[in-house]
């Protein structure tokens, strides 16, 4: 933790009006920071309330304009994905301005009810768990990389349509990256600490878990149905990290994977891949180097147009940079991924908002720097050795992964985060509440009964799966129902999906899954 003294430097008044937690700011933090600062949340301590926020103004404060939080490494100005964490400018001089004018609360009746968090999963129990034995971290004084092969015991190909990885111990999964091994050909490796990543061509990178992440779902319902295979023999590979600090804790971490009904026609199949990637190289000690790859990596271009979907790049601990985009001369350039400051503790997937369609006659290319000095903070070598191509964490590697598909006509036209929302009517939501919802799941019209009578004041938000407020329901006094879609026709047009109700009523919180199809 920062100083907390820090703030006092910072309290210049600003000429606003003074913002307010209840009245600006909890909803930032709603939409920014609790994905992980909830209780029982990846990050290590709660900020859903004033009382959590303001002990810890000066961190906050630090980190908000570092921009070290929220963790969100690629530059929003070169592409737009899903699930995008970055704070906005207004965003960021809101809670600047709220903190340098002393963190007032305001009045905590007024604070908007917050986001729901489901302790478990969010997908449900799915149609084949996949789980790495008990293991106890060794992460003492630096962090412990190991490395799991678990058979899936398929006997037959299903298709999966959805992956999500719960940690067994959020508080030391820092991070884990899943692969899918189609032969099991790849080897545990839990001695030494040091493994980052499998050892073959054909063992695929299909998701990954960093806190707060939502899992990773393919669009399931018409027009587009995505997927990918897998079969009998395969094994799910996790590479997982575990931080400094949490030697002797125990994790259990495993997948729960998806799988569309068999017999099911029409699904396209994705491939998952590093389509950019370069093994050989070294990188001498004390310089700072670049490094390219290509694909097709021979020369020449692309044979056919191609869909893609989501664009991961992966370095180790000396890379600085990378970028990765698709051009021909003479045409625009397809952009995929820059990452002006590269974090190997932040690495995710990074699906598009829209399906980028590369056409043929192009090329990918991926730049990255490394930087092997001692100007490195996460040089792993003091002094600096001259590092080689390796699977090892102090080895360095030079990959950009992609899901991606043929193209069809029309493909770059879809609303991908509109259709995974709608496809997410086909999972069986846990749900534990106290208002009644019925019908719920339903197509239209449904009435949210309240366990006590509601006033104009209170505060009843509908938030969709991604936290974000959609609704904001004003009950008539006395009242103990609400009925969406006949007295608040802004539910109808609402796209399927799956939200959430919250209330903050009489002081007390409220909440109910609800789920439109
Ligand atoms: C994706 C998950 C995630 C999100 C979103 C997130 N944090 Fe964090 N935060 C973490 C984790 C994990 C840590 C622990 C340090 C680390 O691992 O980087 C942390 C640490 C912190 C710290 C302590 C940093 C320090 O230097 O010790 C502060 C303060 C903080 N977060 C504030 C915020 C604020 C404010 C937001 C929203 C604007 C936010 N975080 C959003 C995951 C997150």
């Amino acid at each position: 933790m920062k100083k907390l003294g820090f703030i006092l430097s910072f309290l210049i008044m600003g000429s606003t009006q003074a913002q307010t937690w209840s009245g600006e700011v909890a909803q930032i933090f709603y939409d920014k920071c609790t994905a992980c600062h909830h209780p029982g949340g990846a990050a290590p301590f709660s900020l859903m309330t004033h009382a959590e926020v303001s002990p810890l103004a000066a961190a906050v404060y630090q980190c908000v304009n570092t921009g070290e939080m929220p963790p969100w490494p690629p530059d929003n100005n070169y592409q737009q994905y899903q699930h995008n964490r970055a704070l906005s400018n207004t965003e960021k001089a809101t809670i600047t301005s709220w903190l340098n004018n002393g963190a007032q609360e305001g009045s905590a009746a007024q604070t908007p009810p917050p986001p729901v968090y489901t302790s478990n999963t969010f997908l449900g129990n799915g149609d084949l768990q996949v789980q790495i034995p008990t293991y106890m971290s060794k992460a003492t004084s630096q962090d412990d990389y190991v490395c799991f092969n678990i058979p899936t015991n398929l006997t037959q190909n299903r298709i999966i349509k959805a992956v999500e990885v719960v940690p067994g111990n959020r508080e030391i999964v820092h991070h884990c990256l899943i692969y899918l091994d189609p032969t099991s050909i790849e080897a545990t490796d839990t001695i030494g600490g040091n493994c980052a990543s499998p050892s073959n061509g054909s063992t695929k990178l299909i998701t990954g878990y960093t806190p707060g992440a939502t899992p990773m779902i393919l669009p399931s319902t018409d027009p587009l149905k995505l997927g990918l295979d897998i079969g009998p023999g395969s094994s799910i590979y996790f590479a997982m990290h575990y931080p400094m600090g949490s030697y002797g804790l125990y994790d259990s971490t495993k997948v729960i994977i998806h799988f569309y009904p068999q017999g099911i026609t029409n699904v396209r199949q994705i491939s998952a891949g590093p389509l950019l990637a370069n093994y050989n190289f070294n990188l001498p000690a004390n310089q700072v180097s670049d490094l390219n790859a290509f694909y097709p990596p021979g020369g020449g271009t692309i044979p056919s147009n191609f869909s893609v979907l989501s664009v991961f790049p992966h370095m180790h601990l000396l890379g600085s940079t990378i970028k990765a985009y698709a051009y021909k001369p003479g045409a625009d350039t397809i952009k995929f991924v820059n990452i002006p400051k590269w974090d190997f503790m932040w690495q995710d997937f990074y699906f598009f908002k829209y399906i980028q369609k590369v056409p043929l006659g192009y090329k990918l290319k991926s730049e990255g720097t490394y930087d092997n000095t001692a100007n490195n903070p996460n040089n792993p070598h003091s002094p600096p050795q001259t590092i080689y191509s390796g699977f090892n964490t102090t080895d360095e590697m030079f990959l950009t992964y992609f899901h991606y598909l043929p193209y069809q006509p029309g493909d770059e036209t879809y609303d991908l985060e509109a259709l995974i929302s709608a496809s997410l009517t086909d999972y069986p939501l846990h749900d534990n509440s106290s208002i009644v919802a019925y019908p719920n799941p339903t197509q239209d019209a449904l009435t949210l009964a309240f366990p006590l009578s509601l006033q104009p004041s209170d505060l009843i938000y509908l938030y969709d799966v991604n936290g974000q407020v959609k609704l904001k329901l004003t009950p008539e006094a006395g009242v103990s129902q609400i009925h969406l879609g006949t007295e608040n026709e802004e539910w109808l047009g609402l796209p399927k999906g799956v939200y959430f109700v919250s209330a903050r009523v009489n002081g007390q919180l409220l909440s109910k899954k609800l789920i439109k199809f």
